[in-house]
């Protein structure tokens, strides 16, 4: 098997690349807490959301959970290693905050900041820059219970959260992430139940995303107080949405899909409100934010993270012909109501989530970013293919998940080209890992996690995605 090694060096000989990326681009890969670490009990850790909801029967497909994951925990080491073989410049993680505060208030667990101090060193130590994020959805479950996100208090926990852990951290991270998908966290947690902690409240899921939106503010504001020359920004999931036909109802349809998915979080971020016509959507069901948070949720930011994966092509058109795929997301059902809006699907290859794959989407989301929002530096925060795979021979051949990193990195160096200040990708993910209400069905890593032995073994994507790092680019397409 050729090892990571010998393909860099093999592309250190190659000529310079048809299609370059800048210099000082972050070439990274992402995982998060939950889905990699395990070690849910050690050392203090409190529980979350996620190994409760994990304990309820039938939320998590094959009653998996992440108390072991990938043992991130204790492999980190071994971990940082993999990520210099591949020549990773950049690591996008999440810290646990019931690692670090099991109540979710008051104590810091020490041992936990210790571990992600240990962390931070061991990647700076390779040259491989920490870009932490503080909250991917793990939320300590003594917060749930006191009423969780859809609580105005939950957001200023966050930000009590944020402060300490910039405190112990502030001083060897520089790029900090505040929410990880915003959208995820309130809707499919707490409109569809699909996430943790799987409640079905549309009204409460409202407020969610809003208490997501302030936390984010008000953690930027603590955490810039402290040390202004760190770099703040939320990670916000985008989607290409596209009607179906050129029918009216169609282009309704989108609308409304954009406006849940995308512009209720870019709008109140970027521009300090709402968006007039989602407001005019909502107001049935009862959202009044108060408008005196927007220029709290308004901070300015020094980077926007993109995740971005598929595109939605939506009817507005009830039982016509176009064929109906069952919603990628039903949380959009108590919105949009799955009578009134469909998602459709062109038939294009699909990825093994059945996510159609869709590159010009990418370029699409960032072209648009650049076009209708204020100009702040964007960085791909994932972006990545999931697929059921086996092991051929010591290896995984997973060329599906090479053609789709391909054509996505084109669509940012297209993008770059049209002028978008595009800065880094950060593929998801470094490591198989729990793909949340999937288990560990689904395999999004360049590197392969046997469960049984916890080995690791590097895909022909991670060697394909060495190649392209050491080369600053992609080869030409042909
Ligand atoms: C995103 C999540 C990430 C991972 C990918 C596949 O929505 O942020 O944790 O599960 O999807």
């Amino acid at each position: 098997m050729t090892s990571l090694n010998d393909i860099t060096q093999q592309a250190g000989r190659d000529a310079a690349p048809a299609v370059p990326f800048p210099a000082g681009f972050r070439w990274g890969a992402a995982t998060a807490a939950y889905q990699v670490e395990g070690a849910a009990a050690e050392d203090g850790r409190g529980p979350s959301v996620w190994d409760t909801f994990c304990r309820t029967p039938g939320k998590v497909l094959g009653g998996d959970t992440g108390d072991v994951a990938a043992d991130h925990y204790h492999r980190f080491g071994e971990d940082v290693g993999l990520m210099s073989g591949i020549g990773l410049n950049a690591y996008r993680f999440s810290i646990s905050w019931p690692r670090v505060q099991p109540d979710g208030s008051g104590a810091f667990n020490q041992a936990g900041l210790d571990f992600y101090r240990r962390l931070a060193d061991a990647l700076l130590e390779a040259g491989v820059e920490p870009w932490p994020t503080l909250y991917h959805w793990d939320l300590p479950q003594p917060l749930e219970d006191a009423g969780g996100w859809p609580e105005r208090d939950t957001a200023h926990r966050f930000a009590d959260y944020a402060a300490g852990v910039h405190a112990a951290l502030g001083d060897r991270v520089r790029h900090w992430t505040t929410v990880n998908e915003p959208w995820c966290a309130a809707f499919l947690g707490y409109a569809s139940g699909e996430h943790a902690p799987g409640r079905r409240e549309p009204a409460g899921s409202l407020m969610a995303a809003h208490h997501l939106l302030l936390g984010h503010g008000l953690a930027v504001q603590a955490m810039r107080d402290r040390l202004p020359g760190n770099r703040f920004g939320a990670a916000v999931n985008l989607y290409a949405v596209s009607p179906a036909t050129d029918d009216e109802a169609d282009a309704d349809a989108a609308r409304r899909i954009d406006g849940m998915q995308n512009r209720l979080f870019l709008d109140p971020l970027l521009n300090g409100r709402y968006p007039e016509d989602v407001l005019a959507d909502l107001a049935p069901h009862g959202f009044a934010p108060d408008p005196a948070d927007l220029p709290v949720i308004n901070q300015p930011l020094d980077q926007l993270g993109v995740n971005y994966y598929t595109r939605h092509t939506v009817s507005g058109r009830p039982g016509e012909a176009t064929q109906a795929v069952s919603s990628p997301f039903s949380a959009h059902s108590p919105w949009v109501g799955s009578e009134s809006v469909r998602f459709v699907t062109r038939g294009r290859p699909v990825t093994g989530m059945g996510w159609e794959i869709d590159d010009r989407g990418l370029h699409e989301v960032l072209t648009r970013l650049h076009r209708e929002y204020p100009a702040v530096p964007l960085y791909i925060t994932e972006n990545g293919a999931g697929y059921d795979e086996t092991p051929d021979g010591g290896t995984v051949h997973d060329a599906g998940r090479i053609a789709y990193l391909d054509a996505h990195l084109r669509a940012c160096h297209d993008a770059i080209s049209d002028g978008v200040p595009l800065r880094g990708y950060f593929t998801w993910s470094l490591l198989d890992n729990f793909e949340w209400a999937w288990g560990y069905s689904k395999r999004f890593g360049l590197v392969r996690v046997d469960y049984a032995t916890q080995r690791r073994t590097p895909k022909d994507s991670a060697r394909w995605y060495a190649a392209v790092i050491r080369r600053g680019g992609l080869p030409d397409a042909g």
